[in-house]
């Protein structure tokens, strides 16, 4: 009998250019520009189930669709998050959204976090600004099975403390379970008593074995780029970093070529993509 993860990915794979309505069950405002909405389907079999990494395309009636990755826990499914940050026409409209409002939604599509091969490891997870939200999901994996990994270090860097997501959650974690969370912010006033300078600068310091650690980056692309390079600098091997690429997208099930990466299609291939493979190509323009 197949298990739930594979109905749901049976159906979402029939049925990929399908939206299924979602009702807003709470809004919750993260930071000035940064909302997130909890969603579930309107009707649910309890089939929706879905891997940490992957994204939905969220459709805004009479406005449009965009990709958004899912941060919330996995074993929640089908109530589902995602914070998203207010960046122009659709995002915006969201942001407008109240609870009880509707929204269509595809998915869940893309490449997952390697929370099963990083058992045994050491695990760094390097986070710049809302590259928490699509990490989240393997962080409540990870927690979930906290015997099964080494040591798990979570890097995260923001522009201002005031930037910070999920702040209340990341103290509960680091008084519950045994991680390590380092923040770090570009400005902050003088009452900021954390670190002061960018994710990387962090990363000397941190306390992992380069050679049994698996390591999982999403932020803007620069920041993933000089992370990459400062844990291959620690020893990490470029086949065990891990990036989450962002590209534009329509489709979202590799048909239409508009998130192409060279030989890539990020929807398909991605988000979720390995360093070794696609490191060269980063900063590279949209084709
Ligand atoms: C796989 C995937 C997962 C994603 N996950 C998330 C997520 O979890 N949370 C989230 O907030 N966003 C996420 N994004 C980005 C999100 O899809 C875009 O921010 C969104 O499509 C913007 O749509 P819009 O109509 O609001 O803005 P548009 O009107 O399309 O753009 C307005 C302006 O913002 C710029 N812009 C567009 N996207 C971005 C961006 N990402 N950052 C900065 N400027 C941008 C445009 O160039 C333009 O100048 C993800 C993207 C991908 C491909
Ligand atoms: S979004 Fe259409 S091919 Fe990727």
């Amino acid at each position: 009998m197949a298990t739930t993860a594979e109905v749901a990915l049976t159906e979402s794979a029939l049925y990929p250019m399908s939206p299924v309505l979602h009702r807003i069950q709470g809004v919750k405002q993260e930071t000035d520009d940064t909302f997130t909405l909890e969603l579930s389907p309107t009707h649910s079999n309890g089939e929706a189930a879905f891997a940490p990494g992957q994204f939905n395309m969220l459709y805004v009636f009479g406005v449009g669709e965009v990709p958004i990755s899912i941060s919330s826990d996995p074993a929640k499914a089908p109530a589902i998050q995602h914070t998203t940050r207010v960046v122009g026409t659709v995002t915006k409209a969201m942001r407008r959204l109240k609870r009880g409002d509707m929204l269509a939604i595809r998915g869940p599509f893309g490449t997952q976090w390697p929370v099963a091969e990083a058992e045994g490891k050491d695990v760094v997870i390097a986070a710049g600004g809302i590259g928490l939200a699509p990490l989240r999901p393997a962080l409540y994996s990870l927690m979930r099975r906290r015997e099964k990994y080494r040591k798990i270090v979570l890097l995260y860097g923001t522009r201002t403390p005031e930037d910070i997501l999920y702040r209340k959650e990341l103290e509960q974690w680091r008084g519950k379970f045994d991680l390590e969370i380092q923040v770090t912010v570009d400005r902050a006033a003088s009452s900021w008593r954390g670190n002061v300078g960018v994710v990387t600068t962090m990363i000397p310091r941190a306390p992992f074995d380069p050679t049994n650690t698996l390591v999982m980056v999403c932020g803007p692309e620069v920041m993933m780029r000089f992370t990459a390079q400062e844990v291959l600098k620690r020893g990490v091997p470029a086949n065990r970093v891990y990036l989450s690429m962002e590209r534009n997208m329509k489709c979202g099930i590799g048909l239409c070529g508009h998130c192409q990466y060279r030989g890539y299609f990020v929807c398909k291939d991605g988000p979720v993509m390995r360093f070794d493979e696609i490191g060269s190509l980063l900063n590279t323009a949209e084709v």
